[in-house]
């Protein structure tokens, strides 16, 4: 890391060279340089361009051979060798070969303060600067270390960018798998809902099967009862038969068919009820429509029902929301929720109120709520009231077939929600979110 920082670009290269050359002709030497200190070497990194110097860019030499230059770096301080051959310290180093016999040099430092090299000046004769030429080079001296400064600096920002751009790499690649993820989850999601869908067919063709089995079982017995009767009747006919046993056969007659109306009646009102449970948008008739007015009707169909059973529906729907979308599903939704206020939520003997309430939200949906004073439902049962064939009046009338209807038509053919809420106690809220405007070409 160390050799790695004192890498130099070439632009400081190309300006030091010129400093070097200037600086050669104002201390009028043959040799102006700067070094640079490798772990074992050190290097001539600029060697000013002027005549009878014996120092090449690039050139190399080994430390620890008694060069001007070590010194000035162990000493971290300047070095004037005025003549090296009047001087016995150093009358035998190695740039005496090439005839450098005065030198004048600093150190150049890095700016987290370790050595980076040196700069100086040598003469093939006898040197004897004067303070200011010192003082100049001392001013050169920092001028360059202010340059390290910016080298480092500028690394810095490199060693900056390239954390960024790694950094924007792995967004990039956690971005793709995020995305990836959310794909499979979508795929998993309408897998879930075709699942969903199916099981919940299953079971509603099981319920059907099932609620069909009662009507349809006592319809066979009393059929088969009546051909048994009339074949006996055709074996007795033979013999002759009295005036009595032919009354007691009308009678059976009578009765059998009695049931057998009875349940191909029940089977009839069970296929209707089905029928509904199935939304199926492409018979459904669109068209625009006055929320209140559709309301009104609604609860017209209802007035003898309501006035029947001695509670009030009080409808507090606002003036002049039009829909666009399937008047009938909302219809239905409407007359199972209202009724089944009326046949779940008060017990006989009370008085009860249901709320009909409208709104639109200022993102055009419309929020409906049905809201009832009754006994509310059990929190067990809270999530199961929509499931078809989920009835707390089992053999009394109900199918459980209401809710699921409602459920269906809303989020099928009004593309909205509904949701439950209620306190034992303290009645039931359903509450109904749809488009004012259905969107077209649904899925
Ligand atoms: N307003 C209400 N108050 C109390 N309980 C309710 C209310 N509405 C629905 N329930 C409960 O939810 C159950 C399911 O209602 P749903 O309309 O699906 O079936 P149902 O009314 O029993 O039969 P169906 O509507 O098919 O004749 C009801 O049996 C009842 O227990
Ligand atoms: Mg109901």
């Amino acid at each position: 890391m160390l050799v790695q920082q004192r890498i130099v670009p070439d632009g400081f290269l190309g300006k030091w060279q010129q400093t070097t050359n200037v600086m050669a002709g104002i201390f009028d030497v043959p040799a102006g340089l700067i070094m640079r200190v490798w772990p074992e070497q050190i290097e001539v990194l600029v060697s000013s361009h002027t005549p009878g110097n014996p120092y090449e860019e690039g050139e190399k030499a080994n430390l620890n051979t008694g060069l001007y230059c070590e010194t000035v770096m162990a000493t971290r301080s300047l070095l004037e060798v005025p003549h090296a051959l009047e001087d016995a310290h150093w009358e035998n180093n190695p740039d005496v070969a090439l005839n450098m016999v005065s030198y004048l040099g600093v150190p150049l430092l890095w700016p987290d303060g370790e050595v980076f090299g040196t700069i100086c000046v040598l003469d093939s004769k006898k040197r004897q600067f004067q303070q200011r030429y010192v003082e100049l080079l001392w001013e050169i001296k920092r001028t360059i270390e202010a340059d390290f400064q910016i080298i480092m600096q500028q690394q810095k920002l490199v060693v900056g960018n390239a954390n960024l751009s790694a950094a924007n790499q792995a967004l990039a690649q956690s971005n793709k798998e995020l995305k990836a993820a959310l794909e499979q989850v979508s795929t998993m999601q309408g897998e879930l809902l075709r699942a969903e869908k199916m099981s919940a067919l299953g079971n509603l063709v099981a319920g059907v099967a099932h609620e069909l089995n009662t009507p349809i079982g006592n319809g066979l017995m009393a059929a088969s009862t009546l051909k048994s009767n009339a074949e006996d009747m055709a074996r007795q006919l033979e013999a002759g038969v009295t005036r009595k046993r032919l009354h007691e056969f009308i009678d059976g007659i009578g009765q059998g068919t009695d049931i057998l109306l009875h349940c191909l009646g029940r089977a009839a009102e069970l296929v209707d009820s089905f029928k509904q449970v199935a939304v199926d948008q492409s018979s459904m008739r669109r068209r625009q429509f006055d929320l209140q007015q559709t309301f009104a009707e609604t609860l017209a169909t209802l007035g003898n029902l309501i006035r029947q059973s001695g509670h009030q529906v009080h409808c507090n729907v606002p003036d002049g929301i039009v829909m666009d979308g399937y008047p009938g599903a909302l219809e239905q939704v409407l007359l199972n929720l209202v009724n089944n206020g009326l046949v779940h939520a008060f017990p006989a003997g009370t008085r009860g109120q249901i709320h009909i309430k409208a709104r639109l939200d200022a993102d055009d949906w419309v929020e409906l709520s049905v809201s009832d004073d009754g006994v509310g439902i059990p929190p067990d049962n809270l999530g199961q009231v929509f499931d078809p064939f989920f009835t707390t009046r089992l053999g009394q009338g109900g199918s459980g077939l209401g809710l699921h209807v409602v459920y269906n038509q809303v989020t099928t053919a009004l593309r909205g929600s509904v949701r439950v809420d209620s306190e034992p106690g303290h009645g039931a809220r359903f509450t109904l979110r749809i488009p004012r405007v259905v969107p077209h070409e649904p899925e």
